[in-house]
């Protein structure tokens, strides 16, 4: 948009800039930056517009944005060209991700980059690497506790490492995910070791208090992250004799974005990750950005101008990068870090679908759906062109952020209930046998989340011990219908490595001091690969839940109205036990999936009246996952215990 006021500041930048900028060409910079430009003056005015310095602060935005894309590779930049034209080539349904650890996963860069044939076999084309920054010694918060956010950790390689890396992976068709930890850096980044040198510009990167009045007074509203080892939000820092904010680790300080050199040196950062070829980059705990006395410190209004400000300043010099939201809160927050308008007032087009997620459990955990089918009846729809992040586990642990009125609309009573997951995930519970340990246990408030892999979760490990082959298999049901929903509910689905082969629990970092009191580590893998090797022998348990979910990846991949273009209708149906819907096509309504999850061990029968509308298209169904025809009965559509159905007309 043109308006006079920003565009007189925009004319003025340029007649200013340095000449190391103005003497190159250009052309899509200028036109882009044209066109944002409007929208970057309004956030960059809301959020510093009341400092002497904002005419200088804007200055140094642009430069920093021209120098970026100075310094963008030449076929980035012809990516970016091309993903202009298709510019919905991240809502396809052509886009499998795997999310893992380098280190666990494969030791190194190097080695990674020598086992990308692995992700090919599955079917997975999008590797988000979590972060390979260095950290301070023992406290790494599992990489998110960032010394220098422009090194490659030593142990895992080089960014010459990393280069040849993304050259392979591009190749071979293969989309990269690194993170960008955008709220807070370890206490050994350049910056916060200048702050507790008494730097005062560095001091002001951070939040930092003389007395405990401030801190106390924000204590009054804020939750507490990590209540178990490390209470409280705030940190006194000897050296410096100030406090500091620390809402995750006491090792991880929280950044100032009302400082506006903070939000550049950010920018600045989210840039050169794009410049070394991420195709995503997952900015980390976005919620938490903007802080505020009063207020719990999360979602605030302030945090999303900064997601906007970063989206559009981004789509000036690397538009064809986009961003995953790391968001793990309720319902109707987490759909705000899409933005407000697909095309003024953006912020990430992926964001984690933390609600199905957990709904999910709920359905595993009470074999039945009817949490579930309320919870997703409640989610709120996203705009266009947004698209979910589907996952069943991830390295962090599973939160029962539930909406308490959706549970009370389910009949249970909502802290009863969240006791009973974690009873039941904890295997505490009567008949149940999850290994899953607690997380993040507040005595203050009872609130409890839930650590442990996908597969000790769902009994297999207790199957496995005992040699129980039905509970096995159940197990390996339970793990494939878990996948079927992420892979079809609409989004791009993520899967955990080492979830395709069926890992357990790690216990090893118990022996780690430093880890033991951070029972995520149980779901945090050394990768083996004797084990994956099992994948090709047929009667193990990783043949049969690799195969299973390399078929369905494949297929998914087919099914076009797989692609989410909110194409998804929940049906709701009698019967608690089954959660249904229908992804169907906008312009070709003959085109429909059906799909239908039993989450109880026993056979269940689906009444086909209950379909409304989509009854009619369903003469002659066939399950396209494996290609036969579902048993019918009358009126009744049969589904075996923990199974899942894809269903069209054939
Ligand atoms: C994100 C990460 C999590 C980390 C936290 C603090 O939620 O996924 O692992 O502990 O941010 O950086
Ligand atoms: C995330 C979430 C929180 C989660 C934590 C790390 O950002 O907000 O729920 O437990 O960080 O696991």
């Amino acid at each position: 948009m043109y308006e006079q006021v920003s565009h007189t500041l925009l004319n003025d930048i340029l007649n200013r800039i340095k000449p190391e900028i103005s003497k190159q060409d250009l052309r899509h910079f200028y036109t882009r930056l044209g066109a944002n430009f409007y929208s970057i003056h309004s956030l960059f005015q809301k959020l510093y517009g009341d400092r002497e310095d904002f005419v200088a602060q804007a200055q140094k935005l642009v430069e920093t944005m021209a120098l970026q894309y100075i310094k963008r590779p030449e076929n980035l930049r012809r990516l970016d060209l091309a993903r202009e034209k298709d510019y919905n080539w991240f809502l396809s349904q052509q886009l499998v991700g795997m999310a893992l650890y380098c280190k666990g996963f494969a030791g190194n860069l190097n080695n990674l980059q020598g086992h990308l044939n692995y992700f090919q076999e599955l079917g997975v084309n999008l590797v988000h690497v979590m972060p390979i920054l260095p950290c301070p010694e023992g406290k790494s918060d599992g990489g998110y506790a960032i010394n220098d956010f422009r090194e490659i950790n030593p142990e895992l390689g080089t960014l010459e490492d990393l280069q040849q890396l993304t050259a392979e992976m591009r190749e071979r068709d293969l989309l990269l995910v690194l993170d960008v930890v955008v709220n807070h850096t370890s206490d050994m980044h350049y910056w916060a070791k200048r702050a507790r040198a008494g730097d005062k510009k560095y001091q002001d990167y951070y939040y930092t208090f003389e007395t405990r009045n401030i801190p106390d007074m924000f204590e009054q509203s804020m939750p507490e992250i990590f209540p178990e080892t490390s209470p409280g939000n705030f940190t006194w820092n000897e050296e410096m004799g100030r406090w500091v904010m620390t809402v995750f680790n006491d090792f991880q300080w929280d950044l100032n974005y009302s400082n506006p050199s903070v939000f550049i040196e950010m920018l600045n950062i989210i840039l050169f990750w794009a410049n070394q070829g991420a195709d995503v980059l997952r900015l980390d705990a976005v919620a938490f950005l903007w802080k505020k006395i009063g207020s719990t410190c999360q979602n605030e209004r302030e945090a999303h101008l900064l997601l906007q400000l970063f989206k559009d300043c981004c789509q000036v010099t690397a538009p064809g990068v986009v961003y995953i939201a790391e968001a793990i809160v309720a319902p109707v927050e987490m759909i705000k870090y899409f933005g407000e308008d697909a095309v003024i007032a953006k912020e990430c087009e992926i964001a984690y679908n933390a609600t199905f997620m957990a709904l999910l459990w709920d359905a595993v955990a009470t074999k039945n759906a009817r949490l579930l089918n309320q919870g997703i009846k409640n989610l709120p729809v996203k705009l266009e062109r947004a698209t979910w992040l589907n996952y069943v586990r991830c390295h962090d642990d599973i939160g029962l952020g539930f909406d308490d009125r959706d549970i009370l609309l389910c009949d249970y009573e909502p802290a009863r209930h969240r006791k009973f997951l974690v009873d039941y995930f904890t295997g505490k519970f009567e008949d149940s046998h999850a290994r899953g340990l607690p997380f993040g246990q507040n005595e203050k408030t009872g609130d409890a989340r839930i650590s442990g892999s996908l597969a000790s979760l769902v009994g297999l490990e207790h199957a496995l011990e005992t040699g129980d082959n039905k509970a096995i298999d159940d197990s390996i049901k339970i793990i494939l219908l878990l996948h079927s929903m992420i892979l079809s509910f609409g989004g791009i689905p993520l899967i955990y490595y080492g979830d395709e082969i069926g890992t357990l629990n790690n216990d090893s970092y118990r022996d780690d001091p430093l880890k033991a009191g951070d029972s995520r580590w149980i779901h945090r893998p050394w990768f083996d690969w004797e084990k994956a090797e099992r994948r090709n022998s047929p009667g193990t348990v990783e043949y049969k839940i690799f195969t299973a979910l390399k078929q369905m990846i494949s297929i998914r991949k087919e099914i076009t109205v797989f692609a989410d273009f909110n194409n998804r209708e929940l049906i709701e149906v009698e019967n608690p036990h089954l959660f249904v819907f229908g992804r169907y096509h906008l312009q070709q309504p003959s085109e429909q999936v059906l799909v239908v999850a039993n989450f109880s061990e026993d056979p269940q029968h689906l009444n086909l009246d209950d379909l409304g509308t989509w009854k009619a298209q369903y003469k002659t169904l066939v399950d396209l996952y494996c290609g036969e025809s579902p048993d019918i009965f009358k009126n009744s559509l049969v589904i075996p215990g923990y199974s899942f159905y894809w269903l069209c007309e054939k």
